[in-house]
């Protein structure tokens, strides 16, 4: 085989706690991550120069070191330098529909996507485990977007257990276009803020993490019981990304108030707001609703839902 054709999924967060700071600068968190169906399609071929070129059909989205995409084929050709040597070059297309800079790990879903692409292509015949060590020297969010469905994370987000997969909840994203949140600024202000508060010990920390895995967010997605898994949706990040941006507020609200939401929250760092349904019907409904609350050509919707899956393969030529 020489290409393979990959299904990236994105993520939501129905849960983001951060209950500590590290000695390597990142923050411990407690998450609970679930993959959803808007995904990227990422194309991963050899080629016979020695280079690695990524195209992508979003004018956004770099096409040089700085995409997560192409660290993670430089990190491939790194680690396995015979390979590299006996296959050449790698080009990757991207097409791209999740929303960029969004709390979505459109980035880190690109990145999963090479790695388990360049895996096959080479045939390394690495096992998951290994593609998400590799994937967690890349990004947080990496591991958890090459196993995808529903999982705990912990750590800095790249220790998963996994849950039982939540599958068929609707789900309606709300992004404005033009707006972008840094992961990065929203950790800092957080810390900054409430920094104060952090369990600086690790036993503490430990048995905070062990309440989350034990708490009532856990217990409704094991039971599968939608209603509640809404109710229970926590983002500490809302604290400092809907002061700062009152347009994520805004859609907050807006979402909040409308029948049929069982439960809304922004995802990661923002800006991105989703929110919960029993069915497509009411999450459609809810679209059009938003749509005409809100008239603006920048906010872009979709309707979507959970999904039980990471990186898949969709052909191979
Ligand atoms: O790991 P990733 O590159 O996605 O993280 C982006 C930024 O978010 C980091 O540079 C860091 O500032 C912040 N971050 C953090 N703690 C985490 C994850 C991310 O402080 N657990």
């Amino acid at each position: 085989m020489h290409s393979y054709s990959l299904i990236a999924p994105a993520k939501i967060n129905l849960y983001l706690e951060i209950i500590g700071d590290r000695p390597d600068g990142y923050h411990e968190l407690v998450m609970i991550l679930q993959s959803i169906g808007l995904v990227d399609q990422i194309d991963v071929r050899s080629i016979s120069t020695d280079s690695i070129r990524i195209h992508c059909n979003h004018p956004q989205v770099p096409t040089d070191k700085s995409n997560l995409a192409y660290r993670a084929a430089e990190l491939m050709a790194m680690q396995f330098p015979q390979a590299f040597a006996q296959y050449g070059g790698v080009e990757i297309s991207i097409n791209k529909q999740i929303p960029v800079a969004a709390g979505l790990a459109g980035g880190s879903t690109n990145a999963a996507a090479v790695l388990v692409g360049i895996d096959l292509l080479w045939k390394l015949g690495l096992t998951q485990s290994e593609l998400e060590e590799l994937g967690g020297t890349l990004g947080s969010d990496v591991p958890f977007c090459v196993a995808g469905g529903t999982a705990i994370a912990t750590g800095r987000g790249e220790q998963l257990s996994p849950l039982p997969s939540l599958d068929n909840i609707y789900i309606l994203l709300a992004k404005y276009r033009s707006l972008e949140v840094s992961t990065a600024w929203a950790y800092k202000t957080y810390q900054e803020q409430f920094g104060h508060s952090y369990i600086r010990d690790s036993e503490n920390l430990a048995a905070r993490a062990n309440a989350v895995h034990s708490g009532a967010i856990v217990k409704a997605v094991v039971n599968k019981d939608v209603g509640e898994i809404a109710q229970k949706l926590h983002n500490d990040l809302e604290r400092v990304v809907l002061p700062a941006y009152p347009q994520v507020l805004q859609l907050r609200e807006v979402f909040a108030n409308q029948e049929g939401v069982l439960g809304t929250m922004m995802s990661g760092s923002g800006p991105t707001v989703f929110a919960l349904f029993e069915s497509q019907q009411q999450a459609e409904l809810v679209l059009r609703q938003v749509r005409e609350s809100i008239l603006d050509e920048d906010l872009e919707l979709f309707v979507t839902r959970t999904i039980t899956h990471g990186i898949k393969v969709a052909s191979s030529v």
